[in-house]
């Protein structure tokens, strides 16, 4: 049922999380203005600064706005130098995804026209494909978990279980038949190392029933490290890909860099209840405070909950916003006079947000 208002939480956190999502909420406003809808954004603390002052990364009270919001849109959080007494640091995202079980990590990689690609393949600019990476177990059930035996042997565990990975399979699975609507090939890869680790071989079996109910939906398997190797040498063959959380997190990165670094890649993380959104990238320090921050992947990350929200609450109207914006965003850079600092540019948050703001 389509709502009058829609509460967003917003968790800026820390570095450019708040310049990016400063840069954002106004392109919101003016997608949604007159729309016959409300979104009411409220903005809570969290994060390492938040932290280093209160030593609390994620106040309880933030997380029952979070909870109950109707959407999380999320900046950034950590800073390298912050952190708890046993060296690890703070992870306000990680909880989140724990506690609200955001099992579906969402890594949208589309070459956007105009932006230059580190491949020289002309078929990268049909890279198109999406990574679903579990969030809430496999080797990150052992985040909080990690053992040092008598400083002679450390070790964290993996843990994978039909739940989490049946109901995640089922995720990309939807996602593809979504895709194959919109004239996608309409398949799904399983990235594993079912060769070598019996919990993978599991994760891979839960996939193969889970397959089975979709049979409009191709369904292929790939090891984890021939998956790195094609998605270097033909990532366009991919559609739909799902894996396990730590090769979820490094695959993701390497898919940022092939349609143009951090600063282009957005992101969801969603579950059935909760979903927040957030660009792939952290507070980036080197730049913080500079302007220099490419807004594009926080940008393209609100269009990515527009559309959640429009599916959630049966909502066309949300949809439409969410294509008004990427389809500004498009023209920016097809129109090649915004190039990002990022990708040896001049254009600096302001100068990027603002283009969008005039092809609304
Ligand atoms: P990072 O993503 O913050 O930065 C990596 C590199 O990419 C830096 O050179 C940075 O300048 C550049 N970069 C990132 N986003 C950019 C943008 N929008 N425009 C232009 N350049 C951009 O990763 P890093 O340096 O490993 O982590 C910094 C902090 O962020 C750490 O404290 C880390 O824990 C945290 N972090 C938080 C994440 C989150 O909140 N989800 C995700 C990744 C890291
Ligand atoms: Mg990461």
């Amino acid at each position: 049922m389509p709502l009058s208002r829609y509460d967003i939480c917003v968790l800026p956190g820390d570095g450019i999380g708040i310049e990016v999502v400063d840069a954002t909420l106004p392109l919101l406003e003016h997608v949604t203005r007159g729309a016959g809808y409300e979104l009411r954004f409220a903005t809570h603390p969290a994060g390492a600064l938040h932290y280093k002052a209160t030593g609390d990364a994620l106040p309880e009270a933030t997380f029952t706005a979070a909870r109950s919001a109707h959407a999380i849109l999320f900046g950034a959080m950590g800073w390298p130098e912050i952190r708890r007494p046993d060296g690890t640091e703070i992870a306000p995202q990680l909880d989140l995804r724990f506690r609200l079980e955001l099992y579906a990590g969402v890594r949208p990689a589309r070459a956007l026209p105009g932006i230059a690609l580190p491949l020289a393949d002309p078929r990268a600019r049909d890279i198109d494909f999406v990574l679903v990476r579990e969030s809430t177990e496999g080797l990150f059930a052992s985040v909080g978990h990690g053992v040092v035996i008598d400083d002679r042997e450390a070790r964290d565990t993996m843990v994978i279980t039909r739940k989490g990975s049946e109901r995640v399979h089922e995720f990309a699975f939807h996602l593809a038949e979504r895709r194959r609507a919109r004239g996608r090939p309409g398949e799904v890869t399983c990235v594993d190392k079912a060769n070598v680790f019996a919990s993978m071989a599991f994760f891979r079996k839960v996939f193969d029933e889970v397959a089975a109910r979709h049979p409009g939906v191709r369904a292929r398997h790939r090891y984890v490290d021939a998956t790195a190797l094609d998605l270097v040498c033909r990532p366009w063959t991919f559609d739909v890909l799902v894996t396990e959380n730590m090769f979820g997190d490094i695959l993701s990165d390497l898919a940022a860099g092939l349609v143009g670094g951090m600063g282009m890649a957005p992101s969801a993380d969603i579950g059935d209840e909760h979903a927040l959104f957030q660009p792939c990238h952290g507070s980036a320090p080197d730049i913080a405070g500079h302007g220099k921050a490419n807004p594009t992947a926080m940008i393209l990350s609100a269009a990515m909950m527009l559309d959640w929200l429009s599916g959630r609450h049966g909502d066309p109207r949300l949809a439409q916003a969410a294509r008004r914006i990427e389809t500004a965003v498009d023209a920016v850079f097809a129109s090649g006079r915004m190039l990002p600092i990022e990708l040896g540019g001049r254009d600096g948050t302001a100068a990027i947000a603002a283009a969008v703001m005039g092809n609304l």
